[in-house]
């Protein structure tokens, strides 16, 4: 007789997600809120989440539409300011006077989606914001992509690394940063290697997936986000990464939901929706490197220690049983597809 392996761990957080607003913040905040006790919540809305009073009232509206949604969830938003070029001082201490606000994000201006209010010279105009952040530990979580379009779209992370992410470091040795959603080696070895407070999250698709998923049998764009998925060598050693023990580096599922529509059109949104089945993805991709047991340091713990923050108390348990993703949801009002929908996970979260 066989049985079915089973993985009880430390309830999971969610270090880097996209919550959204209104009618689809109501329809989404539940999935997130069924397997993980706390998300850090991307400020990248329309317009952007810029001031910590923006943060209280955006923390608000998360609470009442889980409340409404998902009352006996027991689930903490942990908010992120949006660093503009005038962001200044007194805005990080307001931030970690409030003790809601756990990160500052740094988007270069036009990297994706909603980033037009972003950075156009990180060390130029934000040094003493920068500063201000070093002296009050509140770290500063980095979409690492350069903008130049001289530069190829799947080499823009690891010329981020030489142009923006060591000058940065250097002046400021004692940052936090968190190099948000990690795609390429380059990024695995600076991470690895850098001296100085420095994790990385890492997304469930560039863990499953490389670029050859945007064009299995046509163009294919519920696979399309940013950074965009890169080649098999990038994908095997964020797989060492997110397996190994450096503590580094942990779960960030920037899960991203966009209309159908939205998506499949002329000029499609990037981003891939993961919140429903993150941990169903992440067993699977962990599993597929028979490296099952590193869940729980890089779901549970890693993150958690690097915000300075204690581990969820509560446990979820996953088993070897396949899920099957649905093919499309309704969600406040829009078809929203999910990530691999239609396909088959070898592991399933335990009711
Ligand atoms: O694919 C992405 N989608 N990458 C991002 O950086 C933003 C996100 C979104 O908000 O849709
Ligand atoms: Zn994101």
């Amino acid at each position: 007789m066989t049985t079915t392996q089973t993985l009880t761990i430390t309830r999971p957080d969610d270090w880097h997600l996209h919550l959204r607003d209104g009618e689809l913040l109501k329809a989404i905040v539940g999935h997130t809120a069924a397997q993980f006790g706390r998300a850090i919540v991307m400020p990248n809305l329309n317009p952007p989440i810029t001031t910590t009073e923006h943060a209280k009232a955006y923390q608000a509206r998360i609470l009442d539409a889980l409340q409404q949604t998902v009352p006996a969830a027991d689930f903490l938003p942990l908010m992120t300011l949006y660093l503009t070029d005038n962001t200044g001082p007194d805005e990080i201490y307001r931030a970690k006077n409030s003790g809601i606000v756990h990160g500052v994000k740094l988007y270069p201006a036009g990297a994706t989606t909603n980033s037009d209010a972003g950075v156009t010279d990180l060390l130029g105009h934000c040094a003493k914001t920068l500063e201000a952040m070093q002296d009050e530990g509140m770290p500063l979580l980095v979409h690492g992509e350069v903008t130049d379009p001289a530069i190829d779209l799947f080499d823009r992370e690891a010329v981020f690394i030489d142009r923006v992410m060591i000058p940065l470091r250097k002046q400021f040795p004692a940052l936090k940063v968190v190099f948000e959603h990690l795609t390429t080696s380059e990024g695995v070895a600076y991470v690895t290697e850098a001296e100085g407070p420095i994790a990385a999250t890492i997304t469930a698709h560039h863990l499953l997936y490389n670029r050859n998923a945007m064009f299995v049998g046509g163009l294919r764009p519920h696979w399309y986000c940013l950074p965009v998925l890169k080649r098999e060598k990038h994908r095997e050693a964020l797989l060492g990464a997110a397996t190994g023990d450096t503590g580094r580096f942990f779960l960030g599922t920037d899960s991203a939901p966009h209309a159908r529509g939205r998506k499949e059109q002329d000029c499609g949104c990037a981003g891939c929706y993961t919140a429903l089945h993150a941990m169903e993805l992440y067993a699977t991709a962990f599993d597929s490197v028979s490296r099952i047991d590193r869940l729980q340091a890089f779901a549970s713990e890693n993150g958690p220690a690097f915000y300075g923050l204690a581990p969820n108390t509560s446990t979820i348990t996953l088993e070897k049983q396949p899920f099957t993703i649905p093919g499309s949801l309704q969600l406040g009002g829009d078809e929203v597809v999910p990530l691999a929908g239609g396909e088959a996970l070898a592991w399933s979260i335990k009711a």
